[in-house]
């Protein structure tokens, strides 16, 4: 019985220090101390050991299980320690590999000339307000008393959905939408985006952006509407610009001017950036006309107003001296940095 168990003490403890799996250590477990393992079946037989035998022999058995039972723990501790080390050698991570750089975006150079002109007229007392860019007819033209036939329809080409909806081809219809809200004065501003069936080149685009100016109260005259273009150009381009109105025609304001700002470039001498004028246009505006104001509700023997039209990308080009539209729509990532 003695040597029986001392063989199997053996054989079990070779087998252990040759196993290299955590499973092989299971099946040597299984082998000997399971249900129907070696050193259980010794222990079957102790009915046949003499009674007085039995306690030693039982101790025997009992020790040779413990021993075992070491060997077979610290032969798991081993192989796990050695799995970790290798999976820690496997997963190395060089902390000294230079970190990823994220990018950070940047403004577009019309987002900043729109916000500096929001500011400016937000200043002054301003809304902001939005209107969509599928339009009705009605609000891009016959509101602001351009009747179907009539010659400046032509002057934009616009992009027609059907008979009555077109993609706006100017911001000037969010003045009648906010004339027929009904609240009374107003003072707005509205950005967006216009359409024009235009072909690309340097100065057009058939989608790019306008800011739209109305003012609608009682006494409103020609002198509040030059007061605050200049305000604005002088915020805009420099204290020492000085601003122009040259007589012209829209059928929405009357009577109505364009109006150009002194070169920043050359202070009116002229130079290649004003091409050589001394003066650089930048937006249209005039007096709201009593048929426009009548369309959306407003008297005007009380109320009058004015308006304006900018061209965002001019303003953009212009504050930034950049000589080519395209490049605003390009967003080449390399342009866009320098702003
Ligand atoms: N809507 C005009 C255009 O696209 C710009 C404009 C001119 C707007 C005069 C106005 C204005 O409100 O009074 O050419």
């Amino acid at each position: 019985m003695k040597e029986k168990l001392e063989q199997i003490r053996q054989t079990a403890l070779e087998r252990i220090a040759a196993s290299d799996a955590l499973e092989a250590l299971n099946e040597i477990r299984v082998a000997y101390l399971g249900k129907k393992g070696e050193l259980t079946s010794v222990l079957k037989g102790m009915r046949d050991v003499s009674a007085q035998d039995r306690p030693r022999v039982g101790q025997m058995v009992n020790d040779t299980r413990a021993v075992i039972e070491a060997k077979l723990e610290e032969r798991k501790d081993r192989l796990a320690k050695r799995a970790r080390e290798e999976q820690l050698k496997r997963e190395v991570i060089d902390v000294t590999l230079p970190a990823k750089k994220n990018h950070v975006g940047h403004k577009h150079p019309n987002m900043i000339a729109l916000e500096e002109v929001e500011r400016i007229f937000v200043g002054m007392g301003y809304e902001v307000v939005e209107g969509p860019e599928v339009e009705y007819d009605y609000y891009n033209f016959e509101a602001l008393n351009i009747p179907k036939g009539h010659p400046a329809r032509d002057e934009q080409d616009t992009f027609y959905i059907n008979d009555s909806i077109l993609l706006r081809s100017q911001t000037s219809p969010v003045q009648v939408r906010t004339m027929e809200n009904g609240k009374l004065p107003i003072r707005m501003i509205a950005p967006g985006r216009v359409f024009r069936s235009d072909e690309v080149d340097a100065t057009h685009s058939p989608s790019f952006h306008q800011i739209e100016g109305l003012v609608i109260d009682k006494n409103i005259t020609f002198a509040d509407l030059k007061g605050t273009l200049e305000e604005f150009a002088r915020e805009l381009f420099g204290e020492d610009t000085r601003v122009k109105f040259r007589p012209h025609h829209f059928p929405f304001t009357e009577p109505s001017a364009e109006v150009d700002v002194s070169c920043f470039k050359c202070h009116g001498k002229g130079c290649r950036f004003c091409k050589g004028s001394g003066w650089i246009e930048i937006l249209g505006c005039g007096m709201v006309h009593p048929n426009v104001l009548r369309m959306s509700g407003i008297d005007p023997e009380e109320y009058s107003g004015f308006a304006f039209g900018v061209g965002l990308e001019r303003i953009a080009l212009l504050k930034y001296e950049i000589d080519d539209m395209r490049l605003l729509y390009e967003n080449d990532i390399r342009f866009l940095k320098q702003f």
